[in-house]
């Protein structure tokens, strides 16, 4: 039995979220060129979310660029910015045919207005594509993220739209950047870095976390396949007892 047999299509899991790690030790390791890694981390994209789309998930968020990584030298920076937003542009005829919606959630400010403006095509051509959404974490953060909308709350409130007392779990979920999306289930880590660096904070709460040594740039949709499977096999609790679940209550 293949590990894609081996899925239950029943019970997918609707939104997976991968931190795309490994690239530049996969470079440094063949006595390559950090930037050679990254250019090799694009074939892994275009592979996994091929197979996120077939498998028929309905979200997948890959983690390609944090706010911290502008920390990096510049050589790299620029490199690896320009790869990224090439490859949105390039690619947007085949996420056109695979009927795939791209979404990019950052902080769009820190981008050179070039790319902005080449991301904002990309997002307005994909826009009536209902399949897989593709949500592209670019210059994103999780405390960025958190603060912006805690500082849009405040300004509600002050403008009287947004009473204090109505403030719930779910007010703030409604002004994340990913407020359009369901919380991932199911969220990937590759390298062997045990670490979410910054990543989802919030919308992983309840997510299963996987982690495995093979680097981003030779993860493939068999290790796809391997990490649903994974993710099948265990039970999700939510804080309540096994038994509980098992009475359905
Ligand atoms: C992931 O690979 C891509 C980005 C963070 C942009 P890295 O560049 O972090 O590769 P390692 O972790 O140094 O091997
Ligand atoms: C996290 O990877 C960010 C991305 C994969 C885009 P890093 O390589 O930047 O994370 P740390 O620095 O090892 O925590
Ligand atoms: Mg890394």
């Amino acid at each position: 039995m293949s590990l894609k047999e081996r899925i239950n299509m029943q019970r997918l899991p609707r939104h997976i979220a991968i931190i795309m790690d490994g690239n530049g030790r996969w470079a440094q390791e063949k006595g390559e060129d950090r930037l050679f890694g990254h250019l090799h981390g694009v074939e892994s994209v275009r592979n996994i979310v091929e197979g996120c789309a077939e498998l028929g998930i309905e979200y997948l968020t890959l983690y390609a660029f944090s706010t911290e990584n502008w920390d990096r030298p510049a050589y790299e920076v620029s490199g690896l910015m320009e790869l990224l937003v090439d490859t949105i542009r390039n690619e947007v005829p085949t996420l056109n045919k695979n009927n795939i919606r791209l979404h990019v959630i950052g902080d769009m400010d820190m981008l050179p207005s070039a790319a902005r403006q080449e991301l904002k095509e990309a997002l307005d051509e994909t826009s009536v594509n209902t399949g897989l959404n593709l949500i592209m974490a670019l210059s994103y953060s999780s405390r960025w993220e958190i603060a912006k909308a805690i500082k849009q709350i405040a300004v509600d409130v002050k403008a009287g739209l947004l009473p204090p007392e109505s403030i719930t779990q779910d007010t703030l979920q409604r002004y994340l950047s990913t407020s359009k999306f369901p919380d991932p289930e199911l969220m990937i880590r590759t390298s062997g870095e045990f670490r979410v660096s910054n990543f989802l904070l919030y919308q992983l709460a309840y997510a299963e976390l996987y982690f495995t040594n093979t680097r981003w740039p030779d993860f493939r949709k068999d290790n796809l396949y391997e990490s649903i499977v994974d993710f099948q096999n265990r039970e999700r609790r939510f804080g309540k007892t096994g038994e509980q679940l098992k009475e359905g209550v």
